[in-house]
């Protein structure tokens, strides 16, 4: 037991330079202090405060250097040469992106350094400490009281650091270098649809845990079966045997466990009567782990999701997915949405559209959004950010979308609302991209087997016929793919009567369609941009749409107007692309009602 522990010490030093070995799950209900607010920051678009004159980065450098900035230097010695002072710098809120605090930052992509203080005295000194972040967006790079806690890359999923042996009870300066600049072997890769909202956008907090404590876990129905809760338990340092009770008062679930190993400890407990999480009845149910040394609550809905043929089942029965494309913004306020209040204003209007699901589109959105759903009923699919054409042979860009996957299944396996994992968006098929896309889908499988895996797919044309064959299909459980009829080409007269040919039998979603409009905008429906040519050409998609076969669902591109780099075109887009059925102000658009009426009859038949 000894020589493991030992091993494990080994073991996990040098990852923590790279942080992800020891994710902590479920942070709501731990013992956390926030790290949120103002955070005194410097634009450095040269890294001066990284690399010195000879481009060598300062902490790959033996000797301590007083002008990297992460050392957060400070000095009254007139004489003495320091060019940075983070405590005379301006501030910027966390969570928040920087583009739309600071007009000088709307289009910035680079390097900001951010720096906080703050005092922290542990509960017990026996107690360890971790710092959470929620999500920086794209490459960030820890540094606390000098010391350098670790890297990661990725924008939208949380990693967390151990600062026991470094935290000191006054005064601890925090630094992190976010750099947002896009990259070729990035996930997302330089070219996406979206604003590159760069900063730290999600949360930060201290969590202070027993020296042995529960890491994660996922307590959810076994694959297919209504009568049967299953999972493991992760505990952080083992030390000795510990005792383990896994408690559901509603379903008078007490289950014990013994740990004596480090690695996840499986369970089942049957358990009959459970209340199934759905739409209609959105059960969650309080549940509590509990060890000799702490009590975590978590609130879980349980319910199953398969597939049969063509159909999809939820709890065993047939559903329809009545969905909407999501981005993680407030378009209102212009900018990433990163809390509740932001969660309940897109989630709502979502309800109000008559959905019973939603597509978190690109990439994995923040916490308060899945567990909005849970709570709200509202199905979702989660997406990692594998979106047009990524650099499929280049390994490392297959271990960052695998390390994105496992952050964003470890943070939310045990959301109900969660039915699909999506590997991918509109990538271009090729055997290189198939590999790429096969390896992601085999690593969700093992890490959750309990719901469906998809990626939204293309379909081509051939002699005036729809076709859908990619090679994927086979690797996935519901053929998703995204059309443009009536918008990137094809005829909106003639869409009731078009000709598809859907290869798999599998359900079909369509997991995108859709045309601009500017809210307000008036006049025919051969008039792009006005409403009325929004409205026809929803009118003619639903048409078409509902001729497909084995059509199980769908997500309309978009709930609301979002900011895209790529939509130039003065007054109708000025940098928003306009495939909202909600303006940027909030204002519903004509073809909202279209797609309402038409899940207003798509609920009846499915009832
Ligand atoms: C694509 C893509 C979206 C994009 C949309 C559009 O299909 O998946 O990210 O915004 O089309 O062109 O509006």
């Amino acid at each position: 037991m000894f020589k493991k522990f030992i091993l494990s010490i080994i073991l996990i030093t040098p990852l923590l330079s790279y942080s992800q070995e020891g994710l902590i799950s479920n942070t709501f209900n731990r013992n956390t202090t926030t790290l949120n607010g103002t955070w005194h920051y410097i634009v450095d678009p040269y890294e001066t405060g990284y690399y010195n004159y000879r481009f060598e980065p300062y902490d790959q450098l033996k000797k301590k250097n007083k002008s990297a900035f992460y050392n957060n230097y400070h000095t009254d010695n007139k004489l003495e040469l320091v060019e940075y002072d983070f405590d005379k710098s301006p501030t910027l809120l966390v969570p928040g992106d920087w583009n739309s605090q600071d007009e000088k930052l709307f289009y910035y992509e680079g390097t900001i350094w951010y720096k906080r203080s703050f005092d922290y005295q542990l509960a017990n000194i026996t107690n360890r400490l971790f710092l959470y972040f929620g999500a920086v967006n794209y490459k960030a790079e820890v540094y606390l009281n000098g010391q350098k806690l670790g890297v990661h890359e990725g924008g939208f999923t949380p990693f967390n650091f151990e600062v026991t042996s470094i935290v000191q009870p006054k005064s601890n300066y925090l630094v992190v270098k976010v750099d947002n600049k896009r990259v070729k072997e990035g996930i997302p890769t330089i070219n996406t649809d979206w604003w590159n909202y760069g900063g730290i956008t999600r949360d930060v907090k201290l969590i202070e845990e027993p020296s042995t404590f529960v890491q994660d876990y996922k307590i959810q129905l076994k694959k297919g079966d209504v009568n049967s809760i299953s999972g493991y338990i992760k505990l952080n340092n083992l030390t000795k045997q510990e005792k383990v009770i896994i408690s559901i008062p509603e379903l008078k679930i007490n289950k014990t466990l013994l740990v004596d190993d480090d690695k996840e400890v499986r369970y089942e407990i049957s358990s009959k009567n459970i209340q199934l999480w759905s739409p209609k009845s959105p059960k969650l149910y309080a549940v509590f782990i509990k060890t000799d040394q702490q009590t975590l609550e978590d609130k879980i809905g349980f319910r199953t999701i398969q597939t049969s043929g063509p159909d999809i089942l939820l709890n065993g029965k047939n559903i329809f997915l009545r969905g909407i494309s999501i981005h993680e913004e407030n378009p209102m306020r212009g900018s990433r949405a990163y809390n509740e209040a932001d969660a309940l204003v897109l989630l709502s209007w979502a309800k109000e559209l008559g959905c019973n699901y939603v597509r978190l589109a690109h990439y994995p959105h923040n916490e308060y959004m899945v567990h909005m759903a849970d709570k709200m009923g509202l199905m979702v699919w989660e997406e990692i950010p594998v979106y047009w054409t990524v650099d499929f042979s280049n390994e490392k860009t297959l271990n960052n979308a695998e390390n994105q996957l496992t952050e964003a299944i470890t943070r939310d396996k045990n959301r109900a609302s969660i039915i699909i994992w999506s590997m991918a968006n509109e990538t271009p098929p090729s055997e290189t991209r198939n590999h790429f896309l096969i390896e992601l889908a085999e690593l969700a499988r093992k890490l959750d087997d309990t719901r469906l895996i998809s990626a939204a797919l293309e379909k081509h044309n051939k002699n005036g016929v729809n076709i859908v064959d990619d090679e994927m299909g086979n690797y996935i459980d519901i053929v998703a793919f995204n059309q443009y009829t009536g918008w990137y080409g094809g005829s909106l007269e003639n869409a009731p009567n078009a000709k598809w040919n859907i290869k798999f039998n599998k359900p079909t979603v369509i997991s995108e369609f859709g045309g601009g409009a500017l809210q307000g905008l008036h006049g025919t429906v051969k008039e792009r941009w006005t409403e009325e040519y929004q409205e026809y050409l929803y009118q003619q998609n639903l048409k078409m749409i509902e001729k497909i076969s084995n059509l199980r669902g769908m997500s309309p591109w978009i709930l609301a107007d979002f900011r895209s780099p790529k939509r130039v075109l003065p007054i109708i887009q000025d940098g928003w692309n306009r495939k909202g059925l909600i303006s940027n102000n909030g204002i519903k658009k004509k073809a909202f009602y279209t797609l309402q009426n038409f899940y207003k009859k798509i609920e009846k038949e499915y009832e």
